[in-house]
């Protein structure tokens, strides 16, 4: 077996930094950023995220420089973030600009500024291995929120168990047989059994299930007039910061399904999963789909329905946290669905040791 498998995220070469730096990590969803400063706790890092006039999000390093007081405990104004305590005002690349009742400005007054990006309603934060550094590629794009075909909502949960739990789940959908059986689930053998194609390079695992005339799931049958059963896709793309998930499903014999351009009914998932700390995990996530009739209401059952899917994980995965911790050190044996969260894991550990270096 893996002596990575399903175990907590620091073991070996504990110098090391616990997480892959050089990568941009999900920061917010841009719906989250109003007019309120956003605090967010990211790799171990206190960030306060905010939009300034101009409607740019910014992100600085979560502590004013004079008493210390958490700068998102502060307000915006049309300038900046003003602290909370004694009124110091700061910009978006951190520098002090004003201190209430003093001309001088001392040139030591500035905090932190993290490279952000905003794009396809995704906020971005990249915290590098050298500070100095500006970040060596852009964010990923994510087309599903910017095409015409599909309406996308989400939601941004807190985890209490470590990111690498979450990308095991997320890569083995053998699950959703005995977890999601009252949404996207359906018979647990046929998910088992379903041919399943695993690829993978240095920074990606990729997924591929089909399953063949089906009995459609619960929120598939809600969403979509299948005739009767159905033939099921599911592609999984694991990177470093996130997983896109698509799945769907046509009417059992009617088009091939390994075509992107395929017909029937899709759901495609964004999972933006960034580590807090070495032990909890922010989890961000949209969902996007197609519906051809009533194509409110029917999103509208698709986000509730996938919300509540993924509340079920998060009962699933904070329980075997929690035994993890109250079983320590005990061996884990891998099965047949272990496979692409194995390789995620190795992934993530390569870089890790190789960034220390
Ligand atoms: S603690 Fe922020 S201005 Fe004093
Ligand atoms: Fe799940």
């Amino acid at each position: 077996m893996s002596d990575l498998a399903a175990q907590p995220v620091k073991q070996k070469t504990e110098h090391l930094p616990p997480f892959p730096l050089n990568q941009w990590y999900v920061a917010a969803l841009s719906r989250e950023l109003k007019d309120e400063p956003v605090a967010r706790m990211m790799l171990g890092n206190p960030i306060v995220l905010f939009r300034n006039a101009d409607g740019e999000v910014a992100a600085l390093e979560d502590r004013c420089c004079h008493r210390a007081l958490p700068l998102s405990c502060g307000t915006l104004e049309p300038d900046g973030l003003r602290c909370g305590y004694h009124g110091m005002l700061y910009n978006s690349q951190g520098q002090c600009t004003e201190i209430p009742g003093q001309e001088k400005i001392p040139r030591r007054a500035r905090v932190k500024a993290y490279p952000v990006k905003e794009q396809d309603d995704i906020v971005w934060i990249w915290f590098g291995e050298d500070a100095n550094e500006p970040p060596a590629f852009e964010p990923p794009r994510y087309s599903p929120h910017r095409s015409d075909q599909y309406f996308f909502d989400g939601g941004v949960f807190h985890y209490q168990a470590p990111y690498q739990l979450i990308h095991d789940n997320l890569l083995d959908l053998s699950h959703l047989g005995y977890v999601h059986l009252k949404t996207i689930g359906g018979n647990a053998k046929v998910h088992m059994n379903a041919q399943m194609d695993v690829s993978s390079d240095e920074k990606s695992v990729h997924v591929v299930r089909h399953m063949l005339d089906s009995e459609p799931p619960p929120t598939y049958t809600a969403a979509y007039p299948f005739k009767g059963r159905v033939d099921r896709w599911q592609e999984i793309e694991f990177h470093i910061s996130h997983l896109r998930i698509w799945t769907g499903a046509v009417d059992a014999g009617s088009e091939p399904i390994d075509n992107p351009s395929r017909g029937g009914f899709h759901m495609r998932g964004f999972h933006g999963i960034t580590p807090e700390t070495e032990t909890t995990s922010h989890y961000f996530w949209t969902i996007a789909s197609n519906p051809t009739e009533n194509q409110e209401e029917v999103m509208k059952k698709v986000v509730d329905q996938t919300a509540y899917t993924f509340e079920e994980d998060k009962e699933v995965i904070e329980a075997q946290y929690r035994n993890m911790i109250d079983f320590p050190g005990e061996p884990m044996i891998d099965i047949h669905v272990d496979a692409a969260p194995n390789r995620a894991r190795r992934i993530i550990e390569h870089l890790r040791t190789r960034s220390g270096k």
